[in-house]
């Protein structure tokens, strides 16, 4: 694998010297987790900014997309609260031959599901109706009933969990559950951000994108109540089109 600086973990990688099995590995989670690490992985601008004219993909540059795509295809299952589940890419989370090689290789299962985590029950039909991988979803026991119904005769694994809304650790505890330990943590903002402020995040892999945008948008993560966390860098990468990507873990 080639790199700018050295060897180390800490090291500085150059995106279009690695190919996508390197990236993998560069990515790959701990060959011996017992219990569910979290990794988030979001885009912002330069300034902190988590969308542009309403949307975290219009961020996107190639560099980032590539990561994106590889960053799923080292997990166990792409974590999303409600209204990120909305949107096109998790309707269906196809992984290239090549990925699943990869993957069976390691001991990971072919295909991952996505995992909705919801009060009211809103899961898309097109997620639900994924019956290749059908999604696991994490619903309020107070849901709307009839979203639940719909839930209840789709395809899905769907986990009853107390409250409004679901405790973090009541998901991390579901997902271990269910086996699941590779999580990746796509988001949105809200979802992240109860994560963050209840100390539930191992990792975040935090792609900047090569923009100031200012404007209306939010950051990654806000709270009523100030969060702090320490966390140190595990590696940079980046990318011809001005894209860096850091990956932070907990200390
Ligand atoms: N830049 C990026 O990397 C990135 C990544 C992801 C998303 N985004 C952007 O962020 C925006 C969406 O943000 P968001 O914060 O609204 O998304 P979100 O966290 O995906 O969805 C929030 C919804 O998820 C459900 N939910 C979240 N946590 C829950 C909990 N603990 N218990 C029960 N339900 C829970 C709730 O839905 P219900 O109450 O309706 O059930 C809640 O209204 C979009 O514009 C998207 O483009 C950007």
């Amino acid at each position: 694998m080639t790199t700018l600086a050295g060897a180390s973990p800490l090291a500085l990688h150059d995106a279009e010297t690695l190919t996508d099995d390197a990236l993998r590995d560069l990515f790959a989670y701990p060959a011996d987790l017992g219990s569910p690490l979290f990794r988030a992985n979001f885009i912002a601008s330069i300034d902190g900014a988590v969308t542009l004219e309403g949307s975290g993909r219009k961020l996107g540059t190639p560099t980032d997309r590539r990561v994106f795509g590889r960053l799923r295809e080292v997990a166990d299952v792409v974590l999303v609260g409600a209204t990120t589940a909305c949107s096109a890419p998790y309707v269906d989370i196809g992984m290239s031959p090549e990925a699943q090689a990869w993957r069976l290789s390691r001991g990971l299962a072919a295909t991952l599901p996505v995992a909705v985590v919801s009060s009211r029950g809103i899961v898309p039909p097109a997620v639900l109706g994924n019956a290749t991988v059908p999604p696991v979803v994490f619903v309020s026991a107070n849901a709307d009933p009839v979203l639940r119904r719909a839930l209840d005769q789709s395809d899905a694994r769907v986990i009853e969990l107390a409250g409004d809304r679901i405790s973090s650790a009541a998901i991390r505890s579901a997902l271990g559950e269910l086996g699941l330990h590779r999580v990746l943590v796509e988001g949105g903002p809200t979802l992240f951000s109860q994560f963050v402020s209840d100390n539930e995040i191992d990792e975040l892999c935090l792609t900047t994108s090569p923009k100031l945008v200012c404007g209306p948008a939010r950051r990654i993560a806000a709270a009523d109540q100030h969060v702090e966390i320490n966390m140190q860098r595990r590696g940079i990468l980046a990318g011809a089109d001005g894209t860096v990507i850091v990956r932070w873990a907990r200390y």
